[in-house]
């Protein structure tokens, strides 16, 4: 593993991080994330791919963490089992005092309702309802009533205040996007991971949803999990796990987009 600790951040970040890191203090203490030997196949026989294998990471509560790699490396996957939305084959998922690969489907339903918001690659917004219909889904699945204001406020965090009416078929694929970050926020999650969640957005847009994304960690004092092919995408985050085959090939804290890039263009040598 690889650790760069020569070059410093650019200095707006420094400050973002001691803000939060002060703010934080005062807050209650969220949990961390843990994998521990998680290995995951996917397929069976000939077809059967090792798509994680022998991971083990920790993830402290209230920091941003990048995942990169070449596609095929396993990056959705990461993200799918430590967010329980798949199981691992051998090891352990566990969040603060939980472990995730203990817990019945019902429970662990219950627990992503409740503590985890998901941003998927491919958006997965349901077509035939509205934009302010598929922000609000999570409540709604939780029992409760999304409020008109939340709702308005989850989508003008992303700027699409003016598309509530809209049915994703009506959107660009960055509003689509949009729509699928506002609808991992709403609840409040303790842990936002996030498919390439600015893969479809041009650059200002793009900077505003890492932006945001700072923001929850920052002045939230939440945890944020991304995969991007970006390396200015992953320069906002306090680390990068780059993972090759399944595997972690390296990690960088507090990396600058330059030093991102060639660390990737140096993977698998
Ligand atoms: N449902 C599945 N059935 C069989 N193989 C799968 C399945 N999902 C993923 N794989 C395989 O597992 C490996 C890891 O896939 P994964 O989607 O995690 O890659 P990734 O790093 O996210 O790639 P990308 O950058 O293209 O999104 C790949 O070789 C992929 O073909
Ligand atoms: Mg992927």
């Amino acid at each position: 593993m690889t650790t760069s600790a020569n070059a410093p951040k650019t200095q707006p970040r420094r400050v973002n991080l001691m803000a939060g890191l002060r703010k934080r203090a005062q807050v209650a203490v969220l949990p961390e994330l843990t994998l521990r030997g998680v290995r995951k196949v996917h397929g069976k026989g000939d077809a059967a791919v090792v798509a994680l294998d022998d991971i083990s990471v920790t993830l402290p509560a209230g920091s941003m963490t990048t995942i990169m790699g070449p596609s095929g490396s396993g990056k959705s996957t990461f993200l799918h089992v430590a967010a329980g939305l798949d199981r691992p084959d051998q090891g352990a998922v566990t969040f603060g005092d939980t472990e995730l690969t203990r817990l019945s489907e019902r429970r662990l339903t219950i627990l992503r309702r409740e503590r985890i918001g998901f941003v998927f690659q491919a958006f997965n917004l349901m077509p035939s309802l509205t934009v302010a219909q598929n922000i609000g889904l999570p409540l709604r699945l939780d029992g409760r009533r999304p409020k008109r204001s939340e709702v308005r406020d989850a989508a003008a965090r992303v700027g699409l205040a003016d598309r509530l009416r809209h049915r994703p078929a009506q959107l660009s694929g960055g509003q689509q996007q949009r729509v699928a970050i506002a609808r991992a926020l709403i609840a409040r999650p303790e842990i936002v991971f996030a498919d390439e969640p600015t893969g479809a957005l041009d650059t200002r847009n793009g900077r505003a949803v890492l932006e945001l994304l700072r923001s929850l960690v920052d002045t939230d004092g939440r945890t944020v999990v991304m995969v991007t092919h970006d390396p200015k995408a992953a320069s906002y985050a306090d680390r990068v796990i780059f993972l090759a085959d399944g595997r972690i090939a390296g990690t960088l804290e507090g990396a600058t987009a330059d030093e991102v890039a060639e660390q990737l263009a140096h993977l698998g040598d």
